[in-house]
């Protein structure tokens, strides 16, 4: 199992929540994490104060540990689990407003049913992504009986009938940090928020559909398979991304101390 967590100015991003779906994720598939959850924050804390990187990410891995091939768990006396993370730069990502859009492309959703656990078994998640790239796209979007799922490596959300409607994490869905902030950020700013599957149908007529992941905070969806979406960054993923900026200014203190309500959109540049 593992995580990727954000750095912004020197501070990991909801470090608590990622470590949080961590455990569930070892809880899932049968392994104790190897430390508290406490122990592992402050000593990821101590590699982001010592590596000095201000705009990164944080990559950490749990697997059940070293031993001879076998589809048996090794007996936990003997074999450790091996525990590792590391931290690398990321470029700090564009101004909400300036993010460029993506392109989807539909692929059928052949993964397993237990994707709330963060597995690092991605091979149908990396073949589909991979098959979007060469189809000119930038996600792949999971889809399995008209229903929306999320991307290779994102989740994905709809402003309908002025809501922000997202798949609820489950079989199909990862439980994404990002996500959960979405959310926050959506209550904040009063928008009804409805956590339900959506259908093909649904997303065509959405307002705005956007994407959001951890390395890339919130996307606006330009084009989906042959249909274009947007020309631009529609108001309410734009209010949404500038409201995450203050949530991680909020809990990073970056920049600017995030007290005024953020600016509202302004249509296409
Ligand atoms: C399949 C999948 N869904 C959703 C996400 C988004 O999760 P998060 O916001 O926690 O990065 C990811 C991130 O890697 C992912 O791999």
């Amino acid at each position: 199992v593992y995580e990727v967590i954000r750095i912004y100015g020197g501070k990991p991003f909801t470090l608590a929540e990622h470590l949080q779906r961590l455990e569930r994720s070892a809880e899932g598939i049968k392994l104790d994490l190897p430390y508290s959850r406490t122990v592992l924050a402050v000593e990821i804390e101590k590699l982001v104060h010592k590596s000095q990187i201000s705009e990164g990410m944080i990559y950490l891995q749990l697997t059940r540990g070293a031993c001879s091939r076998n589809h048996l768990f090794p007996d936990c006396a003997t074999v450790k689990p091996t525990l590792l993370f590391y931290v690398r730069t990321l470029p700090a990502l564009p101004e909400a407003k300036d993010q460029p859009g993506v392109t989807l492309i539909t692929m059928p959703d052949e993964r397993w049913k237990r994707c709330w656990i963060k597995s690092i078994a991605l091979l149908p998640n990396v073949l589909a992504k991979n098959e979007a790239i060469s189809k000119g796209g930038d996600e792949a979007l999971f889809i399995e009986d008209g229903l929306i799922h999320e991307c290779s490596a994102s989740n994905v959300h709809a402003i309908i009938d002025g809501k922000l409607i997202s798949p609820p994490p489950g079989p199909k869905v990862l439980p994404g940090i990002t996500r959960q902030v979405l959310i926050r950020c959506a209550r904040e700013i009063g928008l009804d928020v409805v956590e339900r599957a959506f259908s093909i149908d649904e997303a065509r007529r959405a307002a705005e559909l956007m994407i959001t992941s951890t390395t890339r905070e919130i996307s606006w969806v330009k084009r989906w398979d042959d249909q274009t979406v947007a020309t631009c960054v529609g108001p309410t993923t734009l209010r949404l991304h500038e409201t995450f900026k203050l949530a991680v200014q909020q809990e990073t203190r970056t920049g600017e101390r995030a007290s005024t309500a953020p600016k509202l959109a302004f249509g296409c540049r």
